[in-house]
């Protein structure tokens, strides 16, 4: 790939987005590749983000939200971990590639852990190369 993945990372509000703000605030580099949206929990991320996400150009999608039994709404993380889940076949069917949509957890203190999501999974994309559908459009 010669020009720079485009990534979204879908952060919740409470873990994966302070995680992100914290790699910053401590300048722990991570790609700029990796473009981050605030959502109150992952619990909210709907297939449909993600599809739409990989329409608009984007040649990865991350999940980062609160580690298991830390969600600040009980189950959000749980909830995003199935739909992820069940995405990863539709990506499949699609021909995207299921590799192309990861979701972990990081706490609010884990910036070095948002880092390190970042750079493996930019790494990862990398060598994919461009999503299909980037070169369609
Ligand atoms: Fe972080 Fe639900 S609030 S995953």
């Amino acid at each position: 790939m010669t020009e720079e993945p485009a990534i979204v990372a879908l952060c919740c509000n409470w873990c994966g987005y302070n995680a992100a703000d914290q790699a910053g605030a401590a300048k722990i580099p991570y790609p700029s590749a990796v473009k981050i949206v605030r959502l109150m929990c992952t619990g909210m991320v709907d297939p449909y983000y993600v599809l739409r996400a990989f329409e608009r150009g984007f040649d990865g999608v991350l999940v980062i939200g609160c580690h298991p039994g830390q969600c600040h709404y009980k189950s959000g993380n749980l909830q995003a971990r199935e739909q992820t889940d069940r995405l990863l076949g539709v990506l499949r069917t699609l021909g995207i590639g299921p590799e192309r949509l990861r979701m972990d957890a990081a706490s609010s203190s884990e910036g070095p852990r948002f880092a390190e999501i970042a750079n493996e999974f930019t790494e990862t994309i990398r060598k994919l190369g461009p999503s299909p559908l980037r070169e369609v459009a």
